[in-house]
């Protein structure tokens, strides 16, 4: 923290002679104020930590972990609903619709994540994959707009109400399942991973365990391919729309008819937070 300056403290009050006139409480609050806005520094617009490039040794756990503190976010919360973007800007957010669908959603709050999610979707279509997992596909990271730790767990919750159960599974292994290869599947250990987890990181405890659990689960498939159709390659302009899943959603997405955060469902306070980041409290 600055040190504090008396002489611009003063001055911000009007002078001496003003301040002379300001009772005991009122100066207090105002030495209070003065010391709380002090104490919020100039935002940092860095959101993810220097990782180099392919070209450079992996980052440690450790080295990424010195990196917090100049982050303009904590590297778990959501991407976009919750952060200042590069500049230290907030985007107001359009208005949903009184009953807002899926859709709504996704063409009005999932802006980082379904381009990445529709690529991965269509890639599973093209694949053959059943179509619980298809949904699941374009579901898979859409949470992380309201939460990235844990967004397998996360994003389970805010969809188990309206999808198959294979469908919500599939999303909340996926989680544990990318960090464990599957040569058979198709599925090698992401190298960035190493670099924005670090080369020495070891997959939590509870990751380690669902890992274990889902391999041994008649739905290993679900979630398994999600991974591999998860497409590391974020092509930010590629051509790629809800257009190709709409009838898959209408098939296998339960559209409440008040709208998603208004259907009192066990999650339909994370789709309100989703509709409102705004909101106060
Ligand atoms: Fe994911
Ligand atoms: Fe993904």
């Amino acid at each position: 923290m600055q040190p504090f300056d008396r002489r611009d403290f003063i001055a911000a009050l009007g002078g001496s002679a003003a301040v002379g006139l300001m009772s005991h409480e009122a100066r207090a609050d105002a030495l209070e104020n003065a010391l709380l806005a002090q104490a919020v520094s100039p935002r940092p617009v860095r959101t993810e930590p220097v990782v180099a490039n392919s070209s450079a040794p992996y980052p440690t756990v450790a080295e990424l972990a010195a990196q917090v503190p100049d982050l303009a976010r904590r590297r778990g919360t959501g991407a976009i609903l919750f952060n200042a973007q590069a500049g230290g800007k907030l985007a107001l957010l359009p208005k949903l619709p009184a009953k807002p669908t899926l859709g709504d959603y996704f063409n009005l709050r999932f802006d980082r994540t379904r381009n990445h999610c529709f690529q991965s979707a269509a890639l599973a279509l093209k694949n053959g994959v059943d179509e619980p997992v298809v949904l699941a596909c374009l579901l898979h990271d859409t949470v992380q707009e309201l939460m990235r730790s844990d967004h397998g767990y996360w994003g389970a919750q805010l969809y188990e109400q309206y999808v198959p159960e294979r469908t919500a599974f599939a999303i909340k292994y996926h989680q544990a399942l990318r960090f464990y290869p599957d040569e058979k599947a198709g599925y090698e250990y992401p190298d960035f991973y190493r670099r924005i987890f670090g080369v020495d990181y070891v997959p939590e405890p509870h990751v380690q365990a669902d890992y274990a659990f889902a391999r041994k689960h008649k739905w290993y498939d679900a979630p398994r391919a999600v991974t591999v159709n998860d497409l590391y390659a974020f092509d930010a302009n590629a051509t790629v729309s809800l257009d190709p899943f709409v009838d898959i959603i209408g098939r296998h997405f339960r559209q409440p008819k008040e709208g998603l955060g208004n259907d009192n469902s066990p999650s339909a306070h994370m789709w309100r937070t989703l509709a409102n980041p705004d909101a106060p409290l």
